[in-house]
């Protein structure tokens, strides 16, 4: 299972007194050398973290693969086009909330979803719907020309008791099989952490992992290195 990292939070902490320290470009090309297999990052419309600069110089600089996550706006959509990352996903995005709050509602959004796809698509961009662990979806995704399915785990993170989270992972084991079957490549993210990415790493049909919040916060208290590999020998075993 390969485990890409997002770096917003890098931003976020940047941003929070207008300088240009801590660099998330920085903190990526080191996540590189310590064995991320990708670096996420998420341009919002309001540039809350990353900013243009940063994706630019990103794409400059990284050696691994770029995922930009993005709202599947016309704006965001033509600096997709210009900057070409290795994979697009596709996230709602509201500017109210804190994160990402769910996945894609991949049924009302069908045309501008399948819109969006066929114009990175002929940029040569393929793309990922980020969405709830549900068949249905799945086909819907499948259907509007989507290759890779992210599957938000955010509910299983915020599981209230264990059989919550054990019914959670199992929609979630089941999903990843039924995309797998349907030939998605299947990446899953948001919320996971050291405790509960063991579980999410043994579901073999998921090929990636997106993890951000928790190994930034880590990082703080253990360093950069310890961070990462410690949560690659999680995802890894
Ligand atoms: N995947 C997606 C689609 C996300 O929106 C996010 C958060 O930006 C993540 C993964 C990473 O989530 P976290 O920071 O909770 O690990």
């Amino acid at each position: 299972m390969k485990f890409s990292i997002n770096i917003d939070h890098v931003a976020f902490l940047r941003n929070a007194r207008g300088e240009n320290r801590p660099d998330p470009v920085t903190y990526a090309l080191m996540a590189e050398e310590f064995g991320v297999d990708g670096i996420v990052v998420h341009l919002r419309e309001d540039r809350r973290h990353i900013k243009d600069k940063d994706l630019q110089i990103l794409r400059e600089v990284i050696k691994t693969k770029l995922d930009l996550e993005m709202a599947a706006t016309d704006e965001i959509i033509g600096i997709a086009c210009t900057t070409k990352p290795e994979l697009v996903t596709l996230v709602p995005e509201k500017r109210e909330e804190l994160t990402t709050e769910g996945g894609l509602d991949v049924k009302g959004q069908k045309i501008r979803l399948r819109e969006a796809i066929k114009i990175l698509d002929g940029s040569g961009i393929p793309v990922s719907l980020f969405i709830e662990p549900e068949k249905d979806i799945i086909d819907l995704s499948k259907e509007i020309g989507a290759q890779f399915i992210e599957i938000h785990t955010g509910v299983f993170a915020n599981a209230k008791n264990e059989s919550d989270y054990h019914n959670e992972l199992s929609r979630i084991c089941t999903a990843a099989e039924y995309a797998k079957s349907l030939d998605l490549s299947v990446n899953a993210g948001h919320g996971l952490n050291y405790h509960n990415t063991r579980d999410i790493a043994s579901i073999n049909t998921i090929d990636e992992v997106s993890i951000g919040q928790a190994v930034i916060a880590h990082s703080v208290f253990v360093g950069i290195e310890k961070a990462i590999k410690e949560m690659i020998s999680l995802i890894r075993g």
